[in-house]
């Protein structure tokens, strides 16, 4: 079956049409409440999650599946010393499709290629992150009606933030975006990420430390944690983690119609009172997490949306 270690490798086509599988699967929840009957999903989750892995639960649930897993690498047998290689060809033996999340970067590409059933990835270690790129996409489509023409700031740990990562090398190949790449020197995007916007053919970026000085340009705003587990040294984390703090104080300058992103979880970096503020979209962020999960797992399986292709062929 078709992995998706990283969206790089799925056609825009498919990735927009992911989207609007979700919008459908949102205003149909009772007609795809049967798509994944007898399907089982394994979360296999080396590294702690709320929203990720509840969330592909819930999918598979919704979608009428089964799940099983494990959440804590220290109750599986990885712990007794297993490879992921086997735990793959073990796990494939019982479920359909598998979510896997490691804080090893390229440990989900290992999973897929040990795999003979459809492996997603859910984060590996600072590397991508695809399916809180659909989501974030998703968001950004809803709030802001397109996804270019557009000026996206990007806030807080651009080193370690694999969320930034995969939605900055996606958003490059979907048009005109203009980042505004705003953290401290050292936690700045790194080369790999910069040089698939400079090789893009529309898209332009500016790096800053300064977050009052360009909020009032931006379109988005995409507040990111800063990643302490990925920290070598604590002292830099404790220096380096309270850098940006998003109030409404700040949200003066900003414009009006501008949305908030945050993959979560925050700690510091948005004040609790900006979340009553119109702006702020990371809790219809989260919703939309699940969404995407469902389009993507019946879509990995094969299980057709009951009415959506109809739906989609009258649109067009
Ligand atoms: N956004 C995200 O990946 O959240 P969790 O770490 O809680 O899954």
């Amino acid at each position: 079956g078709r992995s998706v270690v990283t969206l790089d490798d799925i056609p825009m086509t498919q990735i927009l049409d992911l989207l609007d599988r979700a919008a459908y699967i949102d205003t149909h929840r009772r007609q795809v409440a049967h798509t994944c009957d007898g399907r089982v999903l394994a979360t296999l989750f080396y590294e702690p999650s709320t929203r990720t892995r509840l969330s592909f639960e819930t999918a598979m649930l919704r979608l009428g599946g089964q799940v099983i897993g494990f959440a804590g690498a220290q109750l599986a047998s990885v712990s007794k010393g297993e490879s992921i290689s086997d735990t793959l060809k073990t796990v494939s033996n019982y479920a359909d499709i598998v979510a896997i999340r490691h804080p090893k970067e390229g440990a989900a590409l290992v999973a897929s290629q040990a795999a003979t059933v459809p492996v997603i990835n859910a984060g590996d270690g600072g590397h991508m992150h695809p399916t809180q790129t659909l989501t974030d996409l998703a968001t950004i489509r809803a709030r802001k009606g397109r996804l270019n023409h557009l000026t996206i700031g990007l806030c807080g740990d651009l080193t370690f933030g694999r969320t930034v990562h995969s939605l900055i090398t996606t958003l490059c190949r979907l048009g005109h975006v203009d980042f505004v790449l705003i953290s401290p020197d050292e936690l700045r995007t790194p080369e790999y990420v910069l040089e698939r916007i400079r090789s893009s053919a529309d898209c332009t970026y500016r790096e800053t430390g300064d977050l009052n000085g360009v909020i009032g340009d931006l379109d988005v705003l995409y507040m990111t944690r800063v990643q302490q587990e990925r920290f070598f040294n604590e002292d830099d984390y404790l220096r380096l983690r309270d850098t940006y703090i998003l109030d409404a104080d700040k949200l003066r300058a900003a414009r009006p119609d501008m949305a908030i992103l945050h993959p979560l979880p925050r700690v510091n970096e948005i004040a609790v009172e900006v979340d009553h503020d119109p702006r702020a979209a990371y809790f219809q962020q989260v919703r939309n997490g699940m969404l995407v999960r469902m389009a993507l797992e019946s879509a990995l399986l094969g299980d057709e949306l009951p009415g959506y292709r109809e739906q989609k062929e009258v649109a067009a």
